[in-house]
């Protein structure tokens, strides 16, 4: 790949590494309110972010490329409510759906069809997030404003488990 796309790629891996350790922090979070589902589902989701930033890490790798590991900003740690957690992974997400589309832009200046292939696969699981944070927020802002829904709610959270996904 060329020299702009790698420097994206990378770009992107550091952003993600970042999206990692921001749900890291919510699960934090979550474990000190005692929320022991909402805090399982920071975790899957943070474990995800991993395997995203791993999925181009080794995609870097397989394509001759060098990966350049850069600081990672520190996330904030706490949040006013629930419903402000999930406000913010909402916009997070919208955030990292505008990198992965102005990475893939790059891909597509570099007439890199073998990159624009595997982005491809990111530019779907984006929509997927979105979607499965959007609903959360629903629930938490349409039909969970009592103590005793966050509660069921939290139990439901609970049975979020970890896939590997398959990258590309
Ligand atoms: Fe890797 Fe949640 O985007």
């Amino acid at each position: 790949m060329n020299e702009k796309l790698e420097k994206a790629f990378n770009d992107q891996i550091n952003a993600e590494f970042y999206s990692e350790y921001l749900y890291l922090s919510m699960f934090a979070y979550f474990e000190r309110a005692n929320l022991k589902g909402f805090s399982n589902w920071m975790n899957v989701q943070m474990q995800e972010e991993h395997a995203h930033a791993m999925g181009m890490f080794n995609y870097v790798h397989e394509r001759g490329g060098k990966v350049t590991l850069k600081q990672i900003d520190t996330p904030p740690a706490d949040w006013a409510s629930v419903v402000e957690v999930f406000e913010e992974v909402l916009k997070h997400e919208k955030l990292v759906t505008s990198k992965i589309n102005a990475l893939m832009d790059v891909a597509e200046e570099a007439n890199d069809r073998a990159a624009i292939s595997f982005l491809d696969w990111y530019l779907k699981e984006q929509v997927e997030e979105e979607a499965n944070v959007s609903n959360v927020l629903k629930t938490l802002k349409q039909i969970c404003d009592a103590p005793q829904c966050i509660y069921m709610f939290d139990k439901e959270l609970a049975a979020r488990t970890f896939v590997a996904p398959v990258i590309g």
